[in-house]
C-alpha cells in the first residue's frame, strides 16, 4: 500500500517536471511559419560563446557537446541548459578559420564515451591538422590520443567528422590552399579520409592502405549522412559554384580543374578524358554553405528527409529537401535571412527538435553584427498554437539553369529520360513537338498532366502523364525553361508569371 502510494508521487513530480520543461510563451525570441499546420518557436539557451563551430546532440546524456573556436569543449545540459567547459583542447593555434573545428561522438557512447576532434596546430612555420580521440568521464575529458596528423595552411582546413552505421569515421579535409593537393590521391588533404574509431585504416577502403575515400574536393564544411545510408557534404566554391556532393567511394569531385558543374567547355573537356563526378546541387552567387544534418524525424514533418544547412555569408538556415532515393535535392527553402547572422552548426536531438549555433564574433562578421549575446546556440521546436506574429520563408534568391537540370531530373527524368529522348510509344520525346514549341500548351500539360491516346511526331502515346500542379509557379517555369533550351530545344524561356496566369484560368 504504501509502496504504491509512492508511485504515485513519483509519477505526479515526474509530470509537474514535464510540464515545467514546457517553455513559456513570453520565452520565444521568435516563431517561425513552416506551413499553414506546422509553426516553430525558437527560444535561446545559451549565450556569449565565441565561435561555436560544432553542435553533437549525445542521445545518451541528452545533451549537446560543442565546441568553440579557441579550444574550449563544453556540454550542454538539455534538462537546464546549463553549460559546462568540460576540456580546452592544449596547443589550438587560432587565427581567422584555424582553430578547433568539427567534433564527432562515438555511436556507442554508452560503452564508448569517446569525443573525437579536429584543430590547428602551429609546428615552427608549419600548420598542420589534427584528428584527436578524447575520453569522457562523468563531465570531464580524461584522456587524449592523436590519431591523424596532415598538412594544414592558413585557410581550407575542412573540418568536418562523421560516423556512419558500420561506426566507421569519415574527415573531411580541405585543400589547405594548395593547387595541387586535391588532385593528388596520395595526399590527404582535399579529400574525405575513413578510417576506424581507432584511426586505422578500414581493409576495405577504396584504395588499399589509405585513408583516402573521395577526392577532388576545395574546403568541406559540412558533412552528413541519409537514413539510406548517403554520405552528403557541403563545400565552399572559390568565386562561384559553392556545393552540395553526394560521396561515393573513389569518385573524384574535380576540385581544382572543374567547379561546380561541367558547365564550360573546358571542363566539359576534362570530364571527357577522366572520371569527375558533379555536384548535386550548386549555388552562385555563393551562400558559404555550413554544416549540414539529416532531418529524418515526422515531428516537423513538411521538413522530413531533409538536409538541414547552415550559411554564413547569406546568413541564412535552409531546408533541402530530398526525393525518395536521397540522390536529388528536389526543393530548397531559406529561413532566417540575415536575422540572426551568420549560423554554422546545426544538430537534431532525438525527438525532432532542431539546434543551431550563430558565428557572428568569427573574423568575418557581416554588417550589424555581432550582436549583444553573441554568439549564441538557439532552439527550433514545434508549437500547438498559432503565433501572432511569426518568420515565413524567403523564395531562394537564385534559380538557375542548373537548378532546371535538377528539377527535371528529379521530376521528369524517371520517364522523359535525361537527353529528354523518352521511350518510344511509352513516354514521348521532349524535342521539338507541338506541345513543347507552344508555351501555353506546354504549360497546361505539365499542370494539369496528360491522359488518353496521342500521336506526338509520328508515335501513339497511351500512357498518362502525372500533372505537376502541385510544384510552385517559379519550379514550373524552371522546367519548362530547361526543357525548352535543351534537348535541341532553342525556345524562349517561360516566367512564373506566366505560369501563374494559365493556372488561374485553367482552374476556372
Ligand atoms: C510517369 C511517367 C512520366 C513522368 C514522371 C513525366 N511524364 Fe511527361 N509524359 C508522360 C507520358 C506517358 C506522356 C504522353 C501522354 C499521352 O499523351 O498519352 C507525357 C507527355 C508529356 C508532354 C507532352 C509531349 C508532347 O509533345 O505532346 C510533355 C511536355 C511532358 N510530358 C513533360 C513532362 C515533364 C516536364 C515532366 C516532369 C515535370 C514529365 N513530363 C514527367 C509520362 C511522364
Amino acid at each position: 500500500m504504501k509502496k504504491q502510494l509512492y508511485c504515485v508521487l513519483v509519477s505526479c513530480v515526474v509530470l509537474m517536471v514535464s510540464a515545467c520543461q514546457h517553455i513559456p510563451r513570453e520565452e520565444y525570441i521568435d516563431f517561425l511559419k513552416v506551413s499553414d499546420t506546422t509553426y516553430l518557436g525558437v527560444s535561446q539557451l545559451t549565450d556569449s560563446l565565441e565561435v561555436p563551430w560544432d553542435l553533437q546532440f549525445n542521445p545518451t546524456t541528452k545533451s549537446i557537446f560543442f565546441t568553440e573556436i579557441k579550444g574550449q569543449i563544453s556540454e550542454l545540459n538539455l534538462a537546464t541548459n546549463k553549460r559546462t567547459i568540460i576540456y580546452t583542447v592544449p596547443h589550438v593555434f587560432q587565427k581567422r578559420s584555424m582553430g578547433l573545428l568539427g567534433l564527432a561522438l562515438h555511436p556507442d557512447f554508452d560503452k564508448k564515451p569517446y569525443l573525437y576532434v579536429c584543430y590547428t596546430i602551429k609546428d615552427g612555420e608549419h600548420y598542420f591538422s589534427e584528428l584527436a580521440k578524447l575520453r569522457y568521464v562523468e563531465g570531464k575529458i580524461v584522456e587524449s590520443k592523436v590519431l591523424l596528423k596532415i598538412g594544414g595552411a592558413l585557410g581550407h582546413n575542412g573540418s568536418r567528422l562523421l560516423f556512419d552505421k558500420e561506426r566507421l569515421l569519415y574527415w573531411a579535409t580541405g585543400d589547405a590552399h594548395s593547387n595541387t593537393n586535391s588532385q593528388d590521391s596520395t595526399n590527404l588533404n582535399g579529400k574525405v579520409l575513413r578510417m576506424t574509431d581507432e584511426g586505422l585504416i578500414p581493409s576495405d577502403n577504396p584504395i588499399s592502405n589509405s585513408y583516402v575515400y573521395a577526392w577532388g574536393f576545395r574546403n568541406i564544411q559540412g558533412m552528413a549522412m541519409t537514413s539510406k545510408g548517403h554520405l552528403m557534404t557541403s563545400e565552399h566554391g572559390d568565386a562561384i559554384e559553392d556545393e552540395i556532393n553526394l560521396v561515393k567511394p573513389l569518385h573524384n569531385y574535380g576540385w581544382k580543374e572543374i567547379e561546380g558543374f561541367h558547365d564550360t567547355d573546358a571542363e566539359k573537356e576534362i570530364a571527357r578524358h577522366s572520371s569527375r563526378t558533379e555536384p548535386i546541387k550548386a549555388w552562385t552567387p555563393v551562400i558559404a554553405p555550413a554544416a549540414i544534418s539529416y532531418y529524418g524525424s515526422q515531428a516537423i514533418p513538411e521538413w522530413s528527409n531533409s538536409l538541414l544547412l547552415t550559411t554564413l555569408k547569406n546568413q541564412s538556415f535552409r531546408v533541402l529537401k530530398l526525393d525518395a532515393e536521397q540522390q536529388v535535392i528536389a526543393d530548397e527553402k531559406v529561413y532566417f535571412k540575415n536575422h540572426y547572422g551568420r549560423i554554422r552548426a546545426v544538430t537534431i536531438d532525438d525527438t525532432g527538435n532542431i539546434y543551431i549555433a550563430t558565428s557572428n564574433r568569427d573574423w568575418n562578421p557581416q554588417n550589424g553584427f555581432p550582436q549583444k549575446g553573441d554568439d549564441r546556440i538557439l532552439k527550433l521546436a514545434v508549437i500547438d498554437f498559432v503565433p501572432k506574429e511569426f518568420l515565413m520563408a524567403y523564395e531562394p534568391e537564385n534559380k538557375k539553369i542548373s537548378d532546371g537540370k535538377v528539377l527535371y531530373q528529379s521530376y521528369c527524368a524517371s520517364c522523359h529520360k535525361n537527353d529528354g529522348k523518352g521511350v518510344r510509344n511509352s513516354f514521348p520525346p521532349l524535342i521539338q513537338t507541338p506541345t513543347i514549341t507552344d508555351a501555353h500548351k506546354l504549360v497546361t500539360v505539365l499542370l494539369k498532366g496528360l491522359k488518353g491516346k496521342n500521336v506526338i511526331n509520328g508515335e501513339e502515346y497511351d500512357e498518362e502523364m502525372p500533372a505537376f500542379g502541385f510544384l510552385s509557379d517559379a519550379d514550373v517555369a524552371t522546367i519548362a525553361t530547361y526543357i525548352r533550351t535543351h534537348f535541341g530545344n532553342n525556345l524562349g524561356s517561360i516566367d512564373s508569371a506566366m505560369v501563374k496566369d494559365i493556372r488561374m484560368t485553367t482552374h476556372k
